[in-house]
């Protein structure tokens, strides 16, 4: 941009020196230290808890809070869902109802720059301990049933979901978040909600069309086969500035 605005400034000549670089495109700047700031101390004096408390110091998520991991599952992903709490246009999910004021009392900067560290984190795995929460007394599904839906869909009934969040679930950017490794807890709940249209902040309504054929089981099924799913194949990366890629692929 700055080289453009400098020969924008040289054409256009004296009478338009007043016109800033604001004319152009800006190009947005994300302070990581920042969202790692908020993200493990939150902003106390905006009445703003700690990520960490419920979505885990890795942000890998908790089943007993319902809380989702937020690491690595797509930074405008991330960003968009903030904003959303923050308009109100995703509302009321359980204990989820806390991220609307924690989304609105953050500046649209804080949102991107918390977005920002979580998709740096390192791509750690962590599966929900279905073992445990059966013991609990929740209904776990099959994940091999659940492979094939992820995979194949349910004929002339749902549509695979790989298809549109790659392969295993493991995330196509900028719309289509991780939801491999992803809590089987929250992965439930979110499937529910787009069935019963709780949840309806998804582009050209396609969570809904998807969820309203899926049965209780299904869904289950999809949770326990998507919170194991292994998304360390190649592609799976979500991440910004991979160094090491970026390197070899300017080579060819
Ligand atoms: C008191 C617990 C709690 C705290 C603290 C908390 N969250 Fe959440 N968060 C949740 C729960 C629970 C959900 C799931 C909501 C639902 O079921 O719809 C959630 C959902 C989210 C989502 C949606 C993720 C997705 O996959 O769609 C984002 C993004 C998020 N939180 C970011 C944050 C950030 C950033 C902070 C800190 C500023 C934070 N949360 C603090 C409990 C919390
Ligand atoms: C036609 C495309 C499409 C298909 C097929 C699809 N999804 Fe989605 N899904 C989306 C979009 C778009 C979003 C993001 C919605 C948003 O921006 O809030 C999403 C979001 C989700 C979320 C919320 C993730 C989070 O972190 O909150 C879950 C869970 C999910 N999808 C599961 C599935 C499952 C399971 C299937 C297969 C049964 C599936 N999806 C098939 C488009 C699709």
């Amino acid at each position: 941009m700055r080289n453009f605005s400098g020969l924008a400034m040289a054409c256009l000549g004296a009478a338009m020196l007043t016109i800033t670089s604001t004319t152009f495109a800006e190009e947005v700047k994300v302070n990581i230290a920042n969202g790692k700031n908020i993200f493990e101390n939150g902003k106390p004096d905006a009445g703003v808890a700690a990520c960490q408390t419920c979505h885990g110091e890795k942000a890998l998520g908790n089943d007993a809070m319902g809380a989702p991991r937020l690491a690595n599952i797509g930074y405008v992903y991330v960003v968009k869902q903030l904003t959303n709490f923050a308009e109100g246009k995703r509302t009321g999910n359980e204990v989820g109802a806390v991220m609307n004021g924690f989304a609105q009392a953050l500046t649209e900067q804080e949102r991107r720059d918390v977005a920002a560290y979580v998709n740096t984190l390192p791509m750690a795995t962590e599966s929900s301990d279905l073992a445990a929460l059966k013991a609990e007394g929740r209904s776990i599904g099959e994940p091999f049933k659940g492979q094939i839906i992820v995979r194949y869909g349910v004929t002339n009934k749902v549509s695979a979901c790989q298809t549109c969040h790659g392969f295993n679930g493991r995330g196509a950017d900028p719309v289509y978040p991780r939801i491999a490794q992803q809590k089987y807890v929250y992965l439930v709940n979110q499937l529910t909600h787009w069935r019963d249209g709780s949840r309806a902040n998804d582009p050209l309504g396609q969570m809904r069309a998807v969820a309203k054929n899926l049965t209780d089981e299904d869904i289950n099924n999809v949770a326990a086969f998507l919170t194991q799913a292994s998304d360390s194949t190649v592609g799976g990366g979500m991440q910004v500035g991979n160094e090491t890629v970026l390197e070899n692929i300017l080579k060819h």
